[in-house]
């Protein structure tokens, strides 16, 4: 265990937002840190239940073993916001900061309400100096306006030292992420005051990450490194979703394209499967935001450089429903589809962003019957991102692999679900129940599409003009199906 060489001592933290990013970051850090006694918050009564109950909010794997061992020990779950931010030595704000959807930078720019909300709450309560960390994907310059926010409001005597520790895990591997994070940033004010600030945080990662993964840096620069990371792990999957419309009209193979530049160390293997698109809560987020700071400083050019990135995202997720359409004979009104994962990616049950919603609506549309398909997303997740009410309207949500598949004309994968690739599935069962011709539309690239021809289905695929005679591989490592 580390020794507590900060002049803060942190005794307990308080963690307001117990969703996707406070939830697994509080529970790894109790883990870790047997003296220090979290306390994470959130108003969604609901939501604390569930992480009070056996069935947690959140699925992510490893998760529920974290949290049983180290509940009502170190790790507690409340809505009594007040007594714990009180108690606090250190406060994490994990509050969710959506895209705006009206006025000024409505559509890009973050909005701030519910971090704003939690620094009044803050300055209102508590009656001793606290640090408090923002751990919320923010603009620029945020912790700027915590701190105006504190100050304005602070009880006399009471000072707060605001720090940013962006939150860099990824969904599905979360508990990977946070016990072994690549690095910690933490960001700080310069003076002597926030150096105590910054140690006493870094004392507390100390507990379980070596210290030179653990990177301080002044407020601002920790704070634009997060959208910055999203926004080019983004581009990296945009540029080759982008060579994947050039292969599909030439005949190369997006899979040994992706191969040959992964190999190239300076570009590295990762972040370069071609896909249907990228969903989830933070890329699209954080990319308009910087598009919006952007513009804001009149940076013209940079802003319409990272817009092309989105651009190039929806442009994919169109172009696979556009695909969809055409290869079934150009029509596929009253024809029966089924959906095989809606997650925005596999070992989570989150939708947010998710491509399998834009795909699942133009085919809609276009007057299909939807038969849906994820052994994680909950059957009111997937009515309410489709603007659905009920299952009335061309659309049945299956708890059955097989049972979605029985009676369509195809098959689309939208989600790399393992189960959808391993030897669980019989394809073959899955033919003998269709309508054929019987159609396999992969947007992830994980099925073994030369069995799959050789069963019966017509298959086609990101990256790959339909009947190319080569031999499948997914040069990733996944194959069989
Ligand atoms: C991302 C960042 O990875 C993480 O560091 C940050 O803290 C939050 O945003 P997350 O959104 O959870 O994490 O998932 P990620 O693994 O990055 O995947 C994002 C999307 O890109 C998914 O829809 C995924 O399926 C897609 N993707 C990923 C691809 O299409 N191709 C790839 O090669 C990799
Ligand atoms: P993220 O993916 O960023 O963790 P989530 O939406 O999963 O986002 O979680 C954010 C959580 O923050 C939600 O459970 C929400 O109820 C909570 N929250 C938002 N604003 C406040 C607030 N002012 N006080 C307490 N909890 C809040």
């Amino acid at each position: 265990m580390a020794t507590n060489i900060a002049e803060i001592p942190v005794r307990k933290i308080c963690c307001i937002g117990a969703g996707y990013v406070g939830g697994p970051t509080c529970s790894v850090l109790a883990l870790n840190c047997p003296d220090i006694q979290v306390t994470v918050v959130d108003r969604n009564e609901l939501r604390i239940n569930q992480w009070n109950s056996e069935k947690l909010p959140i699925y992510e794997p490893g998760l529920e073993e974290i949290v049983k061992q180290c509940r009502g020990k170190n790790l507690f779950f409340s809505t009594d916001m007040a007594p714990a931010l009180k108690e606090a030595d250190l406060i994490f704000i994990s509050v969710n900061t959506p895209t705006k959807t009206f006025g000024l930078g409505k559509g890009r720019a973050a909005d701030l309400k519910f971090v704003e909300s939690c620094a009044r709450l803050i300055a209102e309560v508590c009656d001793r100096s606290k640090i408090v960390v923002e751990k919320s994907t923010v603009p620029v310059r945020s912790a700027a306006s915590i701190v105006n926010v504190l100050k304005a409001n602070t009880k006399p005597g009471v000072s707060y030292q605001v720090l940013s520790n962006p939150e860099f895990l990824a969904e599905g591997t979360a508990v990977n992420d946070l016990k072994n994070p690549d690095r910690v940033l933490i960001g700080g004010e310069e003076s002597e005051e926030g150096k105590k600030a910054i140690s006493a945080l870094s004392w507390v990662y100390r507990h379980w990450v070596s210290a030179d993964k653990i990177i301080e840096m002044n407020t601002w620069s920790s704070e634009l490194s997060k959208l910055a990371a999203n926004a080019f792990l983004a581009q990296r999957i945009s540029s080759i979703n982008a060579i994947s419309a050039v292969c599909e009209a030439t005949g190369a193979d997006v899979s040994e394209v992706a191969k040959a530049i992964g190999l190239d160390s300076r570009l590295g293997p990762k972040f370069l499967q071609a896909s249907v698109g990228w969903g989830g809560s933070c890329f699209q987020k954080d990319i308009l935001n910087l598009v919006y700071i952007s513009e804001s400083l009149n940076l013209t050019s940079v802003a319409a450089y990272w817009q092309q990135v989105i651009d190039m995202n929806e442009y994919q997720k169109s172009r696979f429903g556009e695909r969809i359409v055409q290869s079934m004979f150009n029509t596929i009104t009253d024809k029966r589809i089924a959906i095989l994962g809606f997650a925005f990616k596999k070992n989570t049950g989150d939708t947010r962003e998710s491509p399998a919603i834009h795909v699942a609506k133009h085919l809609l549309e276009e007057g299909a019957f939807l038969h849906i398909y994820d052994p994680k997303v909950e059957k009111a997740q997937i009515l309410l991102d489709l603007d659905q009410l009920d299952e009335e309207s061309g659309i049945s949500i299956h708890t059955d692999p097989y049972e979605a598949a029985k009676g369509t004309h195809a098959l689309v994968i939208c989600t790399e679900w393992d189960q959808f690739i391993v030897n669980t599935y019989d394809y073959q069962r899955m033919y003998d129940s269709m309508l054929k011709p019987a159609f396999v539309f992969d947007g992830r690239k994980i099925l073994n599409h030369s069995a799959l021809a050789k069963i019966g289905f017509h298959v086609e695929t990101i990256g790959k003009r339909h009947g190319q005679s080569f031999q499948d591989h997914n040069w990733a490592g996944t194959n069989g199906i």
